[in-house]
């Protein structure tokens, strides 16, 4: 997490940094600064909180930086000591002539700072980072040459990074460099932009160099020097991104979480897209190469990932197991990374991530790769550090997401999944022509399904008036719906700070029960299907400990109207893509809850959209 960005040109460099980082406030938001190289010397700016703040903190040094051509920014989501002035970035060595900004985290930090007190370097921050300053420094004053120093310390750092360094003896030099964290450089006319992610520089050019670990870059208004960890000289693999330079705007929604949402029916269409034309032509997933061959071969599939992607994942068990006949687990990438897994070439490994970085899906990956294994990425970001892992891409092309709390990209993400199952199916022969072909006609209908729902939300915005002042809320599904209640209640937690949670039904009476009392919401998610029935009982069982019911359903059963204090009614839909049609309301009502709570929706606190640090 965190995002920095770098700037070295002919331009004010200011305006050009706040903005890169206001596109980067989705890697976190809890403090901020900046250092920029004005006439004399360097001058460093820092403020906590939201980067408006930052912006206001700038208004009464105006005069100061106006000339400045060259400068680094940085946005923080806090991992080594608390938001605070001193601990954000960009931080500077003892006599401040050098400052960093770091993306990542110092594992060896610990280590580094005893030494460097020792040596007489006077530590100002709780920061992991800190250290690197007074690291870097220590090497220039031995080279007077800041990309060697850069090289030198980096020997000695364990750990992941970004980072970009300025000294106050290079007036016009900006020297970066990247381990096991996103960096790149944005390449204009006589100027270099460097940037943690695609978002901060798509404005000011499309051409783009993607930094490899260990590689540094000397970058001056007039070139860029690529070397690699031993100082030779590399060229520059330059590349078009593939972005169209959006401004970012809420289409007159109030919060871009509510326009996430209202985008869902086009998000399918646009993944359907040279994908699946008619009900009874094959499925295309070009950049999927998985031979039949390899199907045959493969024992079990592995899907890795974290957060709402890892809920995705639970339901693409469900549906690959149902319709491929091979054994699916599913894992949360943190705990996949740490114990010895059984891991092969006769496994796929599927790694899901809405942004194609989440370091520990990332590190799940690689060792997944090392084992054998054939890696198939499902992301949102086909310009990503896990798809360029990738032996098999599922490219979700749900557009940038903005809003903390991931909406469109779940659904694009479950589509992935739905594809993919039934493309897979195709090869095997595992289902017959007209069951497929049933099932396709069905996946081309949702869009205009969850049309549907988004224009009818007066039953959601009552139940979100009603319940918006409950402490506690409970989500119970059963079978494919199981993921989707947990989905439903890490939204509303994610941005009302409710203490939500998911059981599967069944569950209910083995523990949770007993929380159940009047003043408990119960939502049931009752989908028409196989577990339809046995939901309902579950949901009578709580009634009986006069939990408060409701019910988002498909079904028009009149015994629900005894049964639930309030109903949320969807199209009907087949059970298997019923997760599709069982999330939206639930993210609106998440949206509302945390809406009429006067929450920060798009910004919840402590989060942060990309989560880069193990
Ligand atoms: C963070 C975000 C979540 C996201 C998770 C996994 O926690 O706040 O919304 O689901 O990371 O991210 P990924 O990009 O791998 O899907």
């Amino acid at each position: 997490m965190c995002g920095i960005v770098g700037y070295v040109g002919h331009k004010s460099v200011m305006d050009i940094l706040l903005d890169g980082l206001e596109q980067l406030e989705y890697r976190g938001y809890d403090s901020s600064g900046v250092a920029v190289m004005c006439e004399d010397e360097i001058k460093v700016y820092k403020a906590v909180g939201k980067l408006n703040n930052l912006r206001e903190e700038l208004q009464k040094h105006r005069g100061e930086f106006e000339k400045a051509t060259m400068g680094i920014g940085h946005i923080r989501w806090a991992t080594h000591g608390a938001p605070t002035v001193l601990n954000a970035h960009p931080h500077t060595c003892t006599c401040g002539n050098l400052v960093i900004v770091h993306n990542g985290i110092i594992e060896n930090y610990k280590e580094l700072r005893e030494a460097l007190s020792k040596e007489g370097c006077i530590f100002r921050s709780q920061t992991d980072t800190e250290v690197v300053a007074h690291l870097v420094a220590k090497k220039y004053a031995q080279t007077k040459d800041l990309a060697a120093a850069v090289r030198e310390a980096a020997k000695e750092i364990e750990g992941a990074y970004a980072l970009c360094v300025m000294h106050n003896d290079c007036k016009q030099t900006l020297v970066i460099t990247k381990r096991n964290a996103p960096l790149l450089v944005g390449i204009g006319e006589n100027e270099f932009f460097a940037a943690s992610d695609v978002p901060a520089i798509i404005k000011h050019t499309k051409k783009a160099v993607y930094l490899s670990d260990n590689q540094i870059a000397v970058l001056t208004p007039e070139k860029m020097v690529l070397t690699d960890a031993n100082g030779q000289e590399i060229k520059p693999k330059i590349e078009v991104l593939p972005w169209e330079p959006v401004a970012l705007s809420k289409m007159g929604y109030k919060h871009y979480m509510l326009k996430e949402i209202h985008e869902q029916p086009d998000v399918i269409r646009n993944i359907l897209v040279g994908k699946l034309h008619a009900p009874d032509e094959d499925i295309i997933l070009n950049e999927v190469k998985l031979t039949k061959e390899h199907l045959k071969n493969l024992n079990r599939i592995q899907i890795i990932a974290c957060g709402t992607s890892l809920h995705a994942a639970m339901i693409g068990k469900y549906v690959i197991e149902s319709y491929c006949g091979i054994a699916v687990d599913v894992e949360a990438s943190s705990e996949y990374i740490y114990r010895r897994n059984v891991t092969d070439e006769h496994t796929l490994v599927i790694g899901v991530s809405q942004s194609g970085e989440t370091a520990d899906t990332l590190t799940a990956i690689k060792q997944a790769k090392a084992k054998g294994s054939h890696i198939l990425i499902i992301t949102n970001r086909p310009d990503s550090a896990m798809a360029r892992e990738a032996d098999s891409l599922v490219p979700v092309n749900a557009g940038i997401e903005v809003s903390v709390a991931a909406t469109k990209s779940y659904t694009a993400q479950l589509m992935a999944f739905y594809l993919l199952a039934l493309y897979m199916a195709e090869i095997k022969a595992s289902a017959s022509k007209e069951e497929l072909a049933n099932l396709k006609t069905e996946l081309m209908l949702l869009p205009q399904k969850i049309e549907q729902i988004l224009a009818n939300t007066d039953s959601i915005q009552k139940c979100a008036r009603i319940y918006s002042s409950t402490k506690d809320f409970i989500f119970v599904a059963r079978g494919i719906n199981y993921p989707t209640a947990l989905e439903g209640a890490l939204k509303l937690k994610e941005i009302s700070y409710i203490n939500a949670t998911g059981y599967p039904a069944g569950e209910l009476k083995h523990g949770p029960i007993a929380m159940l009392d009047e003043t408990m919401p119960v939502l049931s998610i009752l989908m028409k299907g196989i577990v339809y029935e046995k939901l309902l009982s579950n949901s009578e069982e709580a009634k009986a400990r006069n939990a408060r019911m409701i019910a988002l359903t498909n079904s028009k059963d009149a015994k629900l109207d005894d049964l639930f204090e309030n109903i949320i009614r969807v199209p009907d839909v087949d059970e298997l893509f019923s997760p599709l049609v069982a999330i939206v309301p639930l993210q609106l009502l998440a949206y509302y809850i945390a809406e009429f709570l006067g929450k920060d929706v798009d910004q919840p606190r402590n989060l942060a959209k990309s989560v880069t640090v193990e």
